[in-house]
């Protein structure tokens, strides 16, 4: 996610631009920028890498103003570069951009038809492109902002100056944060709480459609078609450390509720669901390339490998391509048997772990074509891929992965959808259908989030246990996985997860009256099943947490405590919401055991080692 912030006042602000930029670091970021107005001429400085580089350009190259904007860009559209940098530079226009513009392409392309001539590859510069054409026609700097609001759709924190009015800074907000903050005779705007900290406390959260016009003199809010706007200053009662977590106690619990806002900004911009219709922008196989698919394989570690897992549930059942998943660390040591007719796919929230990458090369080798599903854009397995698709959580800075992880079925999801609609698999009507329960799903998740009091209690129950299970089948199975890989890496409890239909082949040996076995029983084709799997751990006198839908009481009525989820229809969906109980059922638990859970010992967030 960018970093934006911005001043006007009666200070000297590119030193206060740039420690406020300092201050949104935590929220990772591959190059940054200001632009400040200086005696009426709009100056900008953008650099790549870490803001010591800025800090160094504006040594050597200093600039001096009382109005300012800054950002700091995680790069979604455009790979990491000075060009791509913002702030956005076009005739008299600033802009810093955080979200992502959905039509961009098409107003690019509208743009250019009228003789524009594009710097970047960003879609922010379509934002300052239009502003500075409005201008151009004879529109104030706000109506032109307004006109060119209008045209955009997607999620947009905008910070704007525009040296016709070198007092005027004006802030937007669609979807993505921005906060105004009020210090004394001075004004601010940041993405982020922790950037304004230092020099007030006293802000407005902006709401989706606002937009504030900031002078010197104070703010004036509105919406979009110019109405006044009322507002409220409230006052941050976070320290700064806690305010970086936005209010949260751990990365790792930020992210987990951050989920809804990535899985959205993950397939926005992707999906057409009145033309049942998957597009990548970055990832375009033909018809006739996809026909000639033999079989994928999936290559990952971890929580990405669980996430094939799922993947070749989906892929088989609605694509039927044969899929194998396996380990990064296992597949280039069992002289895989590979061919040009078959997809590798790497699937890596870093980019940079080492077995995937080597697993990656040895496809390549072996001539397969490559496919990497990552995280951070620029990365180096996103690079060496012959594709890319990009899941846009925004930087997992909790070692544990989750917002990670439910966006990499999210694009695995949209990839099953777009294969089987080529291969002639799925009919428009039917994908209309699977986007239309898609587009429900963060709302899901958000019902999950915002009642977690019963999940805090379980964990406070079982917080004392040494040993779990978990128990799952069909595409649950790998979801039962992850809940065991996330209960182990931050609480440090021993947990392991089973396909449900194996127990009676050992694993049953393990039940007894002190062990907790979690068993993921939602509605569905195995459902029969999973219930007698149940009833083997209960006559063993076993402790059942079963994670099942409202209409399922009978399983209620037999486990010792039970998580219901909200009803979902679509398994593979239904997958991705199961995991989110999981999650904070590890966190809360790992939260009672004091565990250092934003980074577990022994662990590093991405390994690039073998
Ligand atoms: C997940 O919670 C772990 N931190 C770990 O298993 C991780 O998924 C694995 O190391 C793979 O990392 P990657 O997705 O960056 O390749």
């Amino acid at each position: 996610m960018c970093g934006i912030v911005g001043y006007v006042g009666f200070q000297d602000c590119p030193l206060i631009l740039l420690d406020a930029l300092k201050r949104l670091e935590y929220r990772g970021y591959d190059s940054a920028g200001i632009a400040v107005i200086q005696n009426g001429r709009l100056l900008c400085h953008r650099t790549v890498g870490k803001l010591i580089n800025l800090e160094r350009l504006l040594l050597t190259q200093p600039v001096s103003g009382h109005i300012g904007i800054g950002h700091t860009r995680w790069a979604t559209h455009g790979a990491p570069s000075e060009i791509n940098a913002h702030p956005h530079v076009v005739d008299k226009v600033a802009v810093v951009h955080n979200g992502i513009i959905e039509n961009y392409v098409a107003l690019r392309q509208e743009l250019e038809d009228k003789g524009t001539r594009f710097s970047s590859q960003t879609d922010t510069e379509v934002i300052a492109q239009l502003i500075a054409l409005y201008l151009k026609e004879g529109n104030s700097f706000e109506e032109a902002v307004c006109n060119t609001i209008a045209r955009l759709e997607g999620s947009f924190a905008l910070g704007i100056l525009c040296a016709d009015e070198p007092e005027t800074l004006i802030a937007v907000r669609q979807e993505s944060p921005l906060i105004l903050g009020f210090g004394e005779g001075e004004y601010f705007i940041a993405s982020d709480a922790p950037a304004l900290l230092p020099y007030t406390k006293k802000v407005h959260f902006m709401n989706d459609g606002e937009m504030a016009v900031i002078t010197p003199t104070g703010v004036t809010l509105k919406d979009f078609s110019g109405n006044l706007l009322p507002y409220e200053v409230t006052e941050i009662p976070w320290s700064p450390l806690l305010a970086e977590k936005a209010g949260y106690k751990h990365f790792m619990q930020k992210e987990i509720f951050e989920q809804p806002r990535a899985i959205i900004d993950t397939f926005r911009g992707r999906i057409y669901p009145n033309k049942g219709e998957v597009v990548f922008e970055e990832f375009n196989l033909s018809q006739e390339e996809i026909k000639e698919i033999e079989k994928i394989w999936i290559v990952a570690c971890g929580t990405s490998w669980h996430a094939g897992l799922v993947g070749k549930y989906m892929l088989e059942r609605l694509c039927r391509i044969p899929v194998e998943v396996d380990l990064g660390s296992e597949f280039r040591y069992r002289d895989p048997i590979i061919n040009k007719k078959m997809l590798l796919v790497l699937i890596s929230q870093s980019g940079e772990t080492a077995d995937t990458l080597a697993a990656m090369r040895e496809g390549k080798r072996k001539g397969a074509k490559t496919l990497a599903i990552c995280n951070v854009l620029g990365s180096t397995i996103a690079r060496e891929c012959d594709y890319v698709i990009y899941t846009h959580a925004g930087p997992e800075i909790g070692v544990a992965s989750t917002k990670a992880f439910t966006t990499q079925l999210t694009v695995l999801y949209l990839l099953t959808l777009y294969f089987a609609k080529r291969l002639g698999k799925l009919d428009e009507m039917k994908v209309k259908e699977y986007l239309s329960q898609l587009m429900v799903l963060p709302g899901k998740i958000e019902k999950i989030l915002d009642d977690t009091k019963s999940i805090e209690e379980l964990a406070i129950k079982y917080s004392k246990v040494e040993d779990f299970l978990y128990l799952g089948r069909g595409v649950y199975f790998p979801i039962a996985l992850e809940g065991a890989l996330k209960l182990k890496e931050i609480s440090y409890i021993h947990a392991e997860a089973y396909a449900a239909g194996e127990m009676k082949h050992g694993p049953i040996a393990l039940i007894d009256e002190n062990m907790p076995v979690v068993i993921l029983a939602p509605k569905g084709e195995t459902f029969e099943k999973i219930r007698s799997n149940m009833e083997e751990v209960l006559s063993r006198k076993g402790r059942v947490i079963a994670l099942t839908e409202p209409e399922c009481q009978e399983i209620a009525a037999k486990a010792e405590d039970t998580i219901f989820i909200p009803p979902l229809e679509n398994s593979f969906l239904k997958a991705i919401l199961l995991t989110v109980p999981l999650q904070l059922l590890a966190y809360y638990i790992a939260v009672f055991r004091g565990t250092d859970i934003d980074q577990p010992r022994n662990l590093a967030k991405s390994v690039t080692v073998e």
